[in-house]
Formats: C-alpha cells, structure tokens, sequence
C-alpha cells in the first residue's frame, strides 16, 4: 500500500489559474504549442495536462514543431537510447530558433527530474528557456509567466517526491479512450530502473477523485478507460481503497470498456482476479511484466517473485478467465546473464504463450543498483539474443492469431485503416489491432465482428451479421 500523499495546497493551484488568466492577457504571448512525447504512458498523461493548461492561456496546437511559438519536449530516461533520442531532437530545435528568435523551447519530463541531466541540459543547451522535473509540471503558468516577463531562463526540478495534483485542465488526445492516472510513483526499486528516482514515492489519488473523473468521461461518452500507474495493483489508501474495489465501483458505474496497466506480478492478488472475472466491463487483457525467466536474474533484478510463482498467477488468471489475452516486458543481457539464463526466458515464453510482448536490451541507468554490477554483455551478443527472442515472440503471437480464428470480438473502432480506406482499425478487447470493412462513421462505436484472418501484427475479421 501507498503512502499517504501530500496534495498540492489550493492557493498553489489558485496561482497557476491566475497566472493562467494573466499569460492569456498578453498581446505578445506565443500562440501556438507544440508537445513532443517520449515514453510511457505516465509523460503522455502528463503532456495532456501541460497541453490543457496552454490551451486554457489561448493558445491553440500546432501540428508540426515547425509552426509552433512554444515547443516541448516531454522526456524519458529508462534507457539509454530514449535520452539519446530526445537529446538529438532538442539539438536540432537550435536551428529553428536562429530562424524564429521568440520561439520558446521547454524539455521537462523524466529526463530532466535527474540532477546530473538537468545540469547538462543547462550547460550544453543555452538555448533551452525552460526546464522542469516531473514534480513541477502543475507549475507550467508560473513558470511561464517567470520567463515572459522576465526573458530569463526559468528551472525547477522539485525533489519533494510524494505530491499529488488535483483538478487541473488536461486536453485529451482522444475523446473515445481516456487515460486516468490511478496512482503516481514506484517503490519497488527493481534494480535495473531509473523509475522510482525519477517519478518518486508510491502515492494513491483517492478513490472518489478517480470515480468522479470517470463519472465526468462517461457523460462525456468516453468509451474506454485505461487506468494508470507504474504498479496499479498496489493502488490503495487503505481500509476500502483497493484496486479490485476501485474495478469494481468502475465496473458497476457502467464505464463501456476498463483496461489498466502496469500490473506487477508479485501483487496481483486473488481479489484483483476475481474482481477481472466477476465484471462486465473489464477487459480480458493483462500486461504482466516478467522481465526474464531465470530465477537467478529475476533475484538480482529485485522483482520478489520466482519463476514458479509468476507461473502459478499467469494458471489461476487462465482458470478464472479462459479467453484472457497476457502481454509482457522482457528484458535481455541483464549484467551476467547466461546462455542458459536467456534460454530460461524463451522457455517462459513459449510456456506462458503470450499475445505479444515489448522486449528490451538492458540499458545501465545510472544511479540504479544494476549499474553498479560487472558482467556487461557485449553488444553484439545481446542484440543476437534479442532477434532470437523476438522470433519465439512473434510465433507465440501467430499461435495466438489462429486460436482466435473465427472468435467473436468488440472493436473499438480509432481510425480508418491506412492501408485501405474501405477499411477501419481499432482494439479488440484483448488490445489485439483488428481490421475489419468499416467507414467513419464506425470511428468510437464499439462493433462485434468475427475474426477471418490473421496477419502479422492484426487481426482481419468481418462484421457480425444480425442474429449471429
Ligand atoms: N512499472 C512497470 C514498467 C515500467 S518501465 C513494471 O514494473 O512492469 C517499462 C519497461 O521498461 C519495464 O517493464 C522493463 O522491461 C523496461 N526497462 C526498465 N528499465 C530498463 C533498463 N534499465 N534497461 C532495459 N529495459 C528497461
Ligand atoms: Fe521500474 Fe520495477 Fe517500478 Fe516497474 S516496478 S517502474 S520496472 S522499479
Ligand atoms: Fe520513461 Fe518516465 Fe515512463 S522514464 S517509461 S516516461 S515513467
């Protein structure tokens, strides 16, 4: 269980409204933004609410980087090549703003919340106007109205690290699917991971924050909430304050479509598979992170669980709920892994048989206990155990594919395919991409079809007739 969160005060919040009011006054403000998201799904929430609160200052989205007068870049750190990658982007703004002098560039995000980062951005980027940690991003309109009136650069990196925002504005990306963040932070300290140093402290919103928010969506006819956290299934404040309660006041408040992510496998309880099992709306997916087969390495990985254990909980979910569809993270060439300790992670796969899974090079992040150890695989040799992982992975996917050949599935319809504009494409309730002949008019409708066919990363299926 969470600690008890500290929430950021209302005359905190009442200065950023403010300052809000005072920024969209000005003739000189920039008029456009333009939010560039790196990493999980925790930045891309975060993204909504700085976009939220720019929009409420009146500025509108820009589409491209280009056009825009004020551009962030939301950043990840979990591993190397993220940083790299959002480095090199910022790197290249440079030229735009020799051409546009008023453009603004902020970097925020989980890169810049580590102290070494946050230097280097400042020293070897001059041309960064502001720059913010995780824990500061309620504070964009003071921050802002800082550098406007002032022209200097503006950076806040907080370190307190179990606070908690309430009510402000966030921008959507999608009215179908909305995103609610459940809880913030980790306390896991897996030791290959940058996350509880830069996210901080596990801390839980209260149940009745999130059963609002999910009331407001729903009248707003959001179909699909995705609940989120680094490890939902500790959410909880204690006493009634679980996660399988808060499924279930969702589930019994008639949101269409629940999913949520990331589960950790050594706190998925009997309860949360009950609760998956007894409700109408949640889906029959779990993203159940292994990260590796091995108990040798799942020990030096601080996961607290074994092998056997996250077998017997992957059993009991496929007892509770047959057709349940599983997808996991795996990492590869932790420091000191085997040959035989990879082969237990492509044993585990084909076992467990999953839908799909992201696979990653292991990644030293400094300030993380792994860091510190020796037996660093070469480059060569991970990246010829990931390809060779990759394909049990991507056979597993097929056997997945044709047992659901001629199954009954519920799209929710996102877009018009772009491969065939006779076509759409949404998820199916196992989060599987399925393409089926549609038009627009299908886009946020939830439409049962019949799976024909199975490609290499979708599904191909037909609507289902009436009577079927
Ligand atoms: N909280 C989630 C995952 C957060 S990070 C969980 O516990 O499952 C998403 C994934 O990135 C992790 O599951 C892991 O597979 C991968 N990852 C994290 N740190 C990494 C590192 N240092 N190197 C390589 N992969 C890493
Ligand atoms: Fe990282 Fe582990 Fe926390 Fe996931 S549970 S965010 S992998 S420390
Ligand atoms: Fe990356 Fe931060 Fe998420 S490090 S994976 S964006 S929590």
């Amino acid at each position: 269980m969470s600690k008890n969160p500290v929430y950021i005060t209302s005359e905190a919040l009442k200065r950023q409204e403010d300052a809000i009011e005072r920024i969209a006054a000005m003739p000189e403000r920039p008029q456009s933004y333009h939010i560039v998201t790196y990493g999980c799904q925790m930045n891309a929430h975060d993204s909504e609410t700085l976009a939220g609160m720019l929009e409420q200052m009146g500025m509108l989205e820009a589409k491209d980087r280009k056009e825009a007068d004020l551009v962030l870049f939301n950043t990840c750190c979990v591993r190397e090549n993220a940083e790299r990658r959002a480095l090199g982007n910022v790197t290249w703004l440079n030229e735009l703003k020799k051409k546009n002098a008023n453009l603004i560039i902020g970097v925020c995000g989980c890169m810049v919340q580590q102290p070494h980062m946050a230097e280097r951005i400042l020293k070897q980027y001059p041309f960064v106007d502001l720059a913010f940690g995780t824990h500061n991003v309620y504070e964009l309109p003071e921050m802002l109205e800082v550098l406007l009136a002032s022209g200097n650069r503006v950076v806040r990196l907080a370190q307190q690290e179990n606070t908690i925002a309430e009510g402000l504005p966030v921008k959507r990306k999608n009215s179908n699917k909305a995103f609610i963040t459940i809880m913030y932070g980790c306390n896991n300290y897996c030791s290959y991971c940058i996350v509880p140093y830069v996210r901080g402290r596990e801390r839980s919103r209260s149940m009745d924050d999130i059963l609002r928010e999910a009331q407001t969506l729903l009248e707003s006819g959001v179909k699909e909430i995705m609940l989120l956290g680094q490890n939902v299934n500790s959410y909880g404040n204690g006493g009634q304050e679980t996660f399988p309660a808060l499924l279930k006041a969702l589930d019994q408040m008639g949101v269409p479509r629940i999913r949520f992510m990331t589960s950790h496998p050594k706190d998925l309880s009997d309860a949360l598979i009950d609760a998956m099992a007894g409700g109408k709306h949640i889906l029959n997916h779990l993203h159940l992170p292994v990260q590796s087969g091995s108990n040798e390495i799942l020990l030096a990985m601080n996961r607290h669980y074994t092998r056997e254990k996250y077998l017997e909980r992957v059993y009991s979910l496929r007892q509770a709920i047959p057709n349940i569809g599983l997808t996991t993270d795996l990492i590869v060439g932790f420091p000191g892994e085997t040959e035989a300790q990879f082969m237990d992670t492509v044993s585990l796969v084909e076992q467990v048989g999953y839908d799909a899974a992201f696979t990653f090079i292991y990644s030293a992040r400094e300030g993380t206990a792994a860091a510190k150890l020796t037996g660093r695989l070469p480059e060569q040799e991970t990246s010829e155990r990931i390809g060779r992982l990759i394909r049990v992975m991507e056979e597993s996917t097929q056997r997945t594919y044709q047992s659901m050949l001629g199954q009954q599935e519920q799209v929710l319809v996102e877009s018009i395919s772009k491969r065939d504009a006779a076509m759409v494409s949404g998820k199916g309730m196992r989060g599987i991409t399925i393409t089926f002949p549609g038009s627009s008019a299908d886009i946020g409708q939830i439409i049962p079809v019949t799976i024909i066919q199975s490609a290499t990363n979708t599904l191909k299926a037909q609507r289902l007739t009436e009577g079927e």
